[in-house]
C-alpha cells in the first residue's frame, strides 16, 4: 500500500528511484512522483495513473541531473487519484519534498492549525501538512533529521515518510512507524524502500529499523535513532533472492509466472523441516515444547487469502492435535472482546507481514497475555518481529497483487505447525507424522503434474469470457479452497464470485443457480467418510436447475462423471493436503480469465498488495 523510494548516491537519482517505483507498483498504482535535489531546489513530477504516465511525463520534461532523490507510487486514502494529490508534496517555500505511506489520524487539526497560520495546502492530502511541518522546522535553522524527528513526535497514525531538503543536497531522511521501510547499504550510496524489491538489482545487504526510528542516509552513512534523537541499531541482514525473482522470466504476468513457482516454493517452505533423526524441527519458531504443551486453544488471524489459508489450518490443527481452533478475520478479532489467556496460542498469517488489521490484532492478544506465532513470507516485516514467534514461508517475493504462491505456503507452514505441535504434545504417532510429511514432499511433484494440464483449464476460461457470475463449491478443506477461488475470480476479473460449503447452498443460496450458471466444484477424494458422496449430492443439486458444473476431482474418481460437464483431474492425495492441489486450478482459470477479459492481471482495480492502512 504506496511504495517508497529514496536514494543517495553518485547514480542518476531519477533512474534509481523510478526503477524502485517500477518494482514497488505492486504496492499501489493510482499516481506515481519522484523529487530530486538539484541546485539548491528541489526539482519534481508526478502523475496520476500508472508509473508509465510519470516516465512519458519524465522522458517531455527530463528533470534535472541529481543523486539524491526521492518516489512514490500511490494507493489513495486521503483524496482523489489525480496529479494534485499526487506525492511528492512539498513544503510552502517548496524546500522540503515528501512521501509518505500511512495515514495521519491527527490531520485535520495539524492541517487546521496550519491554515489558520496562512499556509496554503494545495491537496487533500494528509501527506503535504506534514511537508509543511518539516520544512517550518528546517526553516528555524535546525537540519532535516532533527526536523524529522520533531514533527514525528506530534504524529498520530501510522507512516512511513522520506524527505528531503532542497539545502541539504546530499541527505535523504525516512521515518517509520506501522508501516514498513527497509534501508539498503551500498559502497558509496545509500537506499530507502518501502521493501528491498525497489533496490535488489543494487545491494542485496539491508538494514531492518525498528518502530518509531528515524533513518538519515547519506553516500556514506547510515544513522538510525527514535523519534527523540537517541541513537538505536539497525538489524543487518542479506536478502536472499536476487533480481531474477523480482523478474516476469517470461510470463505475461507475475501472476502467472508465481503460478508456475509454486511447486518449486512449496518445496522451498518443506526444505530442511527435519532432523537427521527424522524429527520434525521448526528452528525459527522460537516456542519451547513446555509453552507448546501449555496451549488449550489456538486463534488464528488473518485478512483474505491468508484467512483462508488459515481455516484450512483449522481443520489440520484440530484433527492432528485435538487442541480447539477459531478462526477470525483480523479486522474484526480486538472488537469482539475475544478471550484469550496465556495458554491461547494466537497464529497471525501473513504474507506481507505488513497488514494493519492483521498487526493490531496482533497487538492487541499481546496485551492478553497471549502467545503469538506469525506465518509470514517477508523477512523483517512488522508482524514477525512483534510476535513471540514466526514460521517463514520460503515463496520468495510475491508480486502479483492476487496472491498465489503466497497461499500455497501458507498452507504448508500450517500443516507443519500442526504436525510439530502433535509431535511436542505426543497426540499423533511418529510414523503418522511421517507419513504425512511424506505426503507433503511429494506435493510440488503433484502441482507439476496439474500444470502440465493448465492448457485445459486455459481453454474452459476463455469458454466464459462472457459469464457474470461464478459459483465456487467445496466441503472440508475444499470449501475455503471455494472461497479461495472465488477472491481470485473477483480480484481480477472483476465477476461476481461466490464461494459456498456444498451442504449450505440448499438453505439459501441455490436460488442464485439458474440456466447455464458456471460452478466449479471441488471435489473431496473418495474416503471412509460420506464426504464424497454428499458433494455429489450438492452438484446433482444444482445441475438440476442448469447449472454447468466443472469439476476438480482426483484421478480415478469415476462416480463423478455423470456429474461433470467439464472435469479436471487433480492428484490423488488426502483430503486434509488436497487445498494444495485444488487450488492451482482456481488461479489458472481466474489468470486466464481476467487476461482473455483484457484486465491487468497484475494491477487489479482498486488493490494494493499490502494493505498497511486499518
Ligand atoms: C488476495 C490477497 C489479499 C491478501 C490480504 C492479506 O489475493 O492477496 O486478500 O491475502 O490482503 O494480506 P497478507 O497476507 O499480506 O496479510
Amino acid at each position: 500500500m504506496c511504495g517508497i523510494v529514496g536514494y543517495v548516491g553518485p547514480q542518476q537519482a531519477q533512474d534509481v528511484v523510478v526503477e524502485g517505483l517500477r518494482r514497488l507498483e505492486y504496492r499501489g498504482y493510482d499516481s506515481a512522483g519522484v523529487a530530486l535535489v538539484s541546485g539548491g531546489a528541489i526539482a519534481d513530477a508526478k502523475k496520476a495513473g500508472k508509473l508509465a504516465n510519470l516516465e512519458k511525463e519524465l522522458a517531455d520534461r527530463p528533470l534535472p541531473a541529481s543523486g539524491t532523490g526521492i518516489g512514490h507510487t500511490r494507493w489513495a486514502t486521503h483524496g482523489a487519484p489525480n496529479d494534485v494529490n499526487a506525492h511528492p508534496h512539498l513544503g510552502h517555500d517548496r524546500r522540503v519534498g515528501l512521501v509518505h505511506n500511512g495515514i495521519i489520524e491527527n490531520f485535520a487539526d495539524l492541517r487546521a492549525r496550519l491554515e489558520a497560520d496562512g499556509h496554503v495546502l494545495l491537496s487533500e492530502t494528509d501527506t503535504e501538512i506534514v511537508a509543511h511541518l518539516v520544512e517550518l522546522q528546517v526553516a528555524s535553522g535546525v537540519d532535516l533529521t532533527t526536523a524529522m524527528q520533531r514533527v514525528c513526535q506530534v504524529l498520530e497514525g501510522a507512516f512511513t515518510l522520506v524527505a528531503v531538503d532542497a539545502e541539504d543536497p546530499d541527505r535523504v531522511v525516512a521515518a517509520r512507524r506501522n508501516s514498513p521501510l527497509v534501508v539498503g547499504l551500498g559502497e558509496g550510496e545509500n537506499f530507502l524502500g518501502s521493501d528491498v524489491a525497489a533496490f535488489i538489482e543494487h545491494t542485496r545487504d539491508a538494514l531492518e529499523l525498528g518502530q518509531d526510528t528515524v533513518v538519515t542516509i547519506t553516500r556514506d552513512g547510515v544513522e538510525v535513532t527514535d523519534f527523540h534523537g537517541a541513537p538505536v541499531e539497525g538489524t543487518r541482514y542479506h536478502v536472499d533472492w536476487d533480481l531474477s525473482a523480482a523478474e516476469k522470466d517470461g510470463h505475461d504476468w507475475f501472476m502467472r509466472k508465481e503460478i508456475f513457482e509454486q511447486p518449486r516454493a512449496v518445496a522451498d517452505s518443506l526444505l530442511g523441516r527435519r532432523s537427521q533423526a527424522g524429527l520434525l524441527q521448526l528452528d525459527e519458531m522460537r516456542l519451547s515444547d513446555d509453552e507448546i504443551r501449555d496451549i488449550d486453544k489456538v486463534i488464528i488471524i488473518a485478512a483474505g487469502t491468508s484467512f483462508y489459508a488459515g481455516m484450512v489450518a483449522k481443520y489440520a490443527i484440530e484433527h492432528w492435535t485435538r487442541i480447539p481452533v477459531e478462526v477470525e478475520l483480523s479486522s474484526e478479532f480486538r472488537y469482539r472482546d475475544p478471550i484469550l489467556d496465556h495458554s491461547t496460542l494466537v497464529v497471525a498469517i501473513s504474507q506481507s507481514g505488513e497488514t494493519a488489521d492483521t498487526l493490531q490484532a496482533i497487538r492487541h492478544a499481546r496485551t492478553q497475555r497471549s502467545r503469538v506465532l506469525a506465518i509470514c513470507n517477508t523477512n523483517g516485516s512488522t508482524i514477525p518481529r512483534e510476535s513471540d514467534a514466526v514460521i517463514y514461508t520460503h515463496a520468495g517475493p510475491e508480486i502479483g497483487v492476487a496472491s498465489t504462491k503466497g497461499f500455497l505456503t501458507q498452507l504448508v507452514a500450517c500443516y507443519l505447525l500442526a504436525l510439530y505441535v502433535a509431535q511436542v504434545k505426543g497426540t499423533r504417532y511418529g510414523d503418522e507424522i511421517d507419513e504425512v510429511m511424506r505426503q507433503l514432499e511429494a506435493i510440488p511433484g503433484h502441482i507439476e503434474t496439474v500444470l502440465a494440464g493448465a492448457e485445459q483449464v486455459y481453454d474452459l476460461a476463455r469458454e466464459h469470457v462472457g459469464t457474470r457470475s461464478v459459483l465456487f463449491l467445496g466441503r472440508h478443506a475444499g470449501y475455503p479452497v471455494a472461497l479461495e477461488g472465488a477472491l481470485k475470480l473477483k480480484e481480477i476479473a472483476y465477476l461476481h464470485a461466490e464461494g459456498f460449503a456444498a451442504g449450505e447452498l440448499k438453505h439459501g443460496p441455490i436460488a442464485l443457480v439458474e440456466e447455464g450458471l458456471p460452478i466449479l466444484c471441488v471435489v473431496p477424494p473418495r474416503g471412509r467418510d460420506q464426504l464424497h458422496e454428499k458433494m455429489i449430492s450438492g452438484i446433482q443439486e444444482v445441475r438440476a436447475r442448469g447449472a454447468r458444473t466443472i469439476c476438480l476431482a482426483e484421478e480415478g474418481d469415476t462416480r463423478i462423471e455423470p456429474y461433470a460437464d467439464a472435469l479436471v483431474r487433480l492428484p490423488r492425495v488426502p483430503v486434509l493436503l488436497q487445498p494444495l492441489v485444488a487450488t492451482v486450478p482456481l488461479q489458472l482459470f481466474a489468470c486466464e480469465l481476467a487476461t482473455a477479459l483484457g484486465h491487468d492481471v497484475d494491477q487489479p482495480r482498486n488493490l494494493a498488495k499490502s494493505v498497511t492502512v486499518e
